[in-house]
């Protein structure tokens, strides 16, 4: 099934016409702790293996969407209209294609993003899953968060699980049509969860993650234990959780970012997202946890960091990482 005719599907009891003159949605950005890495199906952007993250609260996008009288479509990103020729502004407006009921139906999008776009910080998870939300506010139709989940994911796979606060799990389905490779919640709250973002380098990424997860799946001889492995760090993760086991956690999520790493590094030609400054915080980490501290990271698809601990040993973190952003996941609601 071709990404028009999935999305027809989805749609196919709903107004064409917009029922309202905007429509707005938040969507927090989301965090893997088990990664998506590779695709069964690039069109409908369906995954090889199941993902599992953590929600960013109040972090995210907060997109309102109308529609334009003039013959153009505008992006306007954080008040300032944004160029079309970035990645981030092609993409979303190829996405919007497929959501116009006639050729000349055009928007007016302004989003509101309080995180670097295009640095690793899943800028396009919450992008996406915000412009599915404010689609269906604006056309009144009334869609399940499952069915937005499903629609987002096949503008960007990791928007699939920016529908909701706390952990999320993405199912990989097995359907050839993607309808059951969905955001699924896990409803669990761990209050003194903290995720601290280090931000090395906020500058645009030079290669998309959908690029690099290509690449890896296509040329990286090691890519077949990819996802028997996943499997291995989801049951951890999930168990992890459901028991409130921090150094299972943080240790799953650690080496699963690791794991995706070394993989790319074997792609051709390689590809490494770390800079000297990555492996130097990497390398603090890992002597904060020898000096006692329960400290993990996990990294995606650029420099930055996300560091994970529990709120009782905060300030002895932030004693060695003064600049950190930290956020309480069960604490802020967007
Ligand atoms: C490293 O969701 O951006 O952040 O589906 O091609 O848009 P596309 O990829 P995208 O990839 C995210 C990769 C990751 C891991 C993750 O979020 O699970």
């Amino acid at each position: 099934m071709n990404k028009k005719l999935a999305i027809a599907h989805i749609l196919q009891s709903c107004s064409k016409e917009p029922k309202h003159e905007i429509g707005t949605f938040f969507a927090p950005s989301n965090i893997a702790l088990c990664k998506y890495w590779g695709k069964r199906d690039t069109e409908l952007n369906l995954p090889n293996t199941a993902s599992l993250s953590i929600s960013l609260g109040d972090l995210g996008a907060r997109t309102t969407l109308s529609l334009n009288s003039k013959p153009v479509d505008v992006v306007f990103v954080n008040g300032k209209e944004f160029d079309k020729n970035t990645a981030f502004v092609k993409n979303l407006l190829n996405f919007l294609d497929y959501f116009r009921s006639y050729p000349e139906m055009y928007f007016i999008v302004k989003t509101e993003v309080n995180i670097p776009i295009g640095a690793g910080l899943a800028s396009s998870a919450c992008g996406f899953a915000a412009l599915v939300g404010a689609l269906d506010a604006l056309f009144g139709w009334d869609l399940s968060t499952s069915q937005l989940s499903l629609l987002a994911r096949m503008g960007s796979g990791s928007a699939s699980r920016s529908f909701w606060h706390g952990f999320v799990e993405w199912e990989m389905g097995i359907r050839e049509d993607g309808m059951d490779s969905v955001g699924v919640p896990l409803n669990i709250r761990w209050p003194e969860l903290r995720i601290g973002l280090l931000i090395l380098n906020a500058q645009q990424k030079i290669l998309s993650s959908r690029e690099a997860m290509q690449r890896t799946v296509l040329t990286s001889p090691f890519y077949s234990v990819w996802p028997n492995t996943q499997d291995v760090h989801l049951l951890r993760l999930k168990n992890a959780i459901e028991t409130r086991n921090f150094l299972e956690l943080g240790e799953t999520s650690e080496i699963n970012a690791l794991a995706m790493h070394a993989l790319m590094l074997t792609a051709c030609p390689p590809i490494l997202y770390s800079n000297p400054a990555t492996l130097e915080a990497m390398h603090k980490i890992w002597q904060c946890r020898q000096q006692g501290l329960s400290l993990f990271f996990t990294q995606d698809a650029g420099p930055n960091l996300k560091l994970l601990f529990l709120h009782p040993e905060q300030d002895a973190i932030v004693k060695f990482f003064p600049d950190l952003n930290i956020i309480a996941p069960f604490m802020s609601r967007g």
